[in-house]
């Protein structure tokens, strides 16, 4: 698929509820297999990579039935999973195949995992490592540096054993795969984090009555004295931020009447762009602040262009705050004053593509400086005039994708985005809501 982008002349307008939040999502589905009471999960969002972790789940023993707006789950109960007739087909999904490595760690069958070209490159021993000295069996293909898909897991001839781990970088899936072996261990796992990666499935997990503490970058679970029973009624998945980062984005950078995206997580956790958008002088407002069950939302609204944005310096726990919307902050970067840096950020090199060049590699089809550093990059913001139009290759990498088509808004002739089929795997109604907002972009 292409996208095609023409710049755009009149500001932005409009209202338009984002899907719901693919991770919470792969949470919500994974999670509900392990549960004793049927689990109804609404506002999950339509994304290829959810997609993948629900027939994940019923290749394992779960059914999920519509049921109106939402999924109703019947799940397996901690023991009751059965071994998958094949092999599990993990697609783009980097959460999928990390969080069922931790799922299905400590059962008593094996399982292949496997994905597409991008997930059989992308590095698994960060989960492997740690679920070994669980006493967990994985194996994978060797690539060198790192171990890769396709991944057999399993089986586990007796119970894991707990472990105190600290892990080598900030990564939520890593620390999601361990809480799930955790559940099959034999007493206190302790997990500790360099930094604060995302945390629903703490959240979550408590909700379902997981034995979990959590004190500030530890999280421990202790199986004793527990009665290896998860239950809950309901999961509501709040929408996606890091799809809700483009569309606030293009309204900072195009200009809105007013933009009001409804329902968005905003843990804080994920809200890091919005943290470096104030930095850089751009003004989003939170309305309508509640909450969906353990989540924090809020309406997001953009009114007017960000006039004179400057540019500012992302890195530490900012960074991993904002890690997938770094590729779209680096858009909004092009526009500001001065250099933006962004440090720390190496992880981006293992995403969907490696990151730091997709982005700079982005940019620099549009006529902006973009030098690429080993744990970031730095941009060279152009606050005035319009982007050169260019042919931006988005590497089947769905946020490469959509930041290079919000950069093509501000281009002085139509902008070609290839290789963009992956947009499907997070957002596929992307090219739609923008069209919503006035935007003028389609796919063919
Ligand atoms: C995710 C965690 C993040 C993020 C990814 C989704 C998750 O990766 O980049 O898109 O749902 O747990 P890390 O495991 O590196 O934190």
């Amino acid at each position: 698929m292409k996208l095609h982008v023409t710049p755009q002349s009149r500001p932005l307008g409009g209202t338009v509820t984002i899907p719901g939040d693919k991770s919470i999502g792969h949470r919500a589905l994974l999670f509900s297999i392990l549960s004793a009471t049927p689990i109804r999960v609404r506002g999950l969002g339509d994304g290829a990579d959810n997609g993948r972790s629900a027939k994940a789940i019923t290749a394992l023993g779960a059914t999920i039935a519509r049921d109106g707006d939402a999924f109703v789950i019947t799940g397996t109960g901690l023991d009751g999973m059965r071994a998958p007739t094949a092999p599990i087909d993990c697609g783009n999904s980097g959460t999928t195949i990390r969080l069922l490595c931790g799922l299905l760690a400590g059962q008593r069958f094996a399982t292949t995992l496997f994905g597409d070209a991008s997930l059989s490159k992308r590095p698994m021993r960060r989960v492997i490592e740690p679920l070994s000295l669980m006493g967990a069996k994985l194996a994978g293909e060797g690539s060198g540096l790192d171990i890769t898909p396709p991944l057999v897991v399993g089986p586990a001839l007796e119970r894991l054993a707990a472990i105190d781990y600290t892990l080598p970088m900030a990564s939520a899936q890593v620390k999601t795969a361990l809480l799930l072996a955790a559940l099959y261990a034999d007493g206190a796992t302790s997990l500790v984090e360099p930094g604060p990666s995302r945390d629903h499935s703490e959240r979550m997990l408590a909700y379902l009555g997981a034995p979990l503490v959590v004190d500030h970058r530890r999280v421990t679970i202790e199986t004793r004295g527990w009665d290896r029973r998860l239950a809950g009624s309901g999961f509501e998945v709040p929408s996606d931020p890091s799809s809700a980062a483009f569309l606030v984005a293009a309204a900072l950078l195009a200009g809105a009447t007013e933009v009001r995206l409804p329902k968005v997580c905003t843990n804080p956790t994920r809200t890091g762009f919005l943290v470096a958008i104030e930095a850089m002088g751009g003004t989003v407002t939170l309305e309508d602040v509640r909450t969906a069950g353990p989540e924090p939302i809020a309406t997001l609204v953009v009114r007017g262009p960000a006039q004179g944005l400057r540019a500012t310096e992302i890195a530490g726990d900012l960074a991993v705050r904002s890690i997938d919307e770094l590729p779209i902050l680096a858009v909004l970067a092009a526009r500001a004053k001065g250099t933006t840096i962004v440090r720390d950020a190496e992880e981006l090199r293992v995403k969907e593509s490696d990151r730091i060049e997709t982005t700079c590699a982005m940019l620099r089809a549009f006529g902006v400086a973009c030098e690429a550093r080993p744990d970031g990059f730095a941009v060279e913001g152009r606050p005035d005039g319009a982007f050169t139009a260019g042919r931006v290759h988005a590497d089947g990498d769905h946020r490469i994708a959509m930041a290079g088509a919000v950069a093509g808004l501000l281009a002085d002739g139509e902008t070609v985005i290839d290789d963009a089929d992956n947009v499907a795997t997070s957002y596929p109604g992307f090219v739609a809501a923008m069209q919503t907002l006035g935007a003028s972009i389609t796919a063919t």
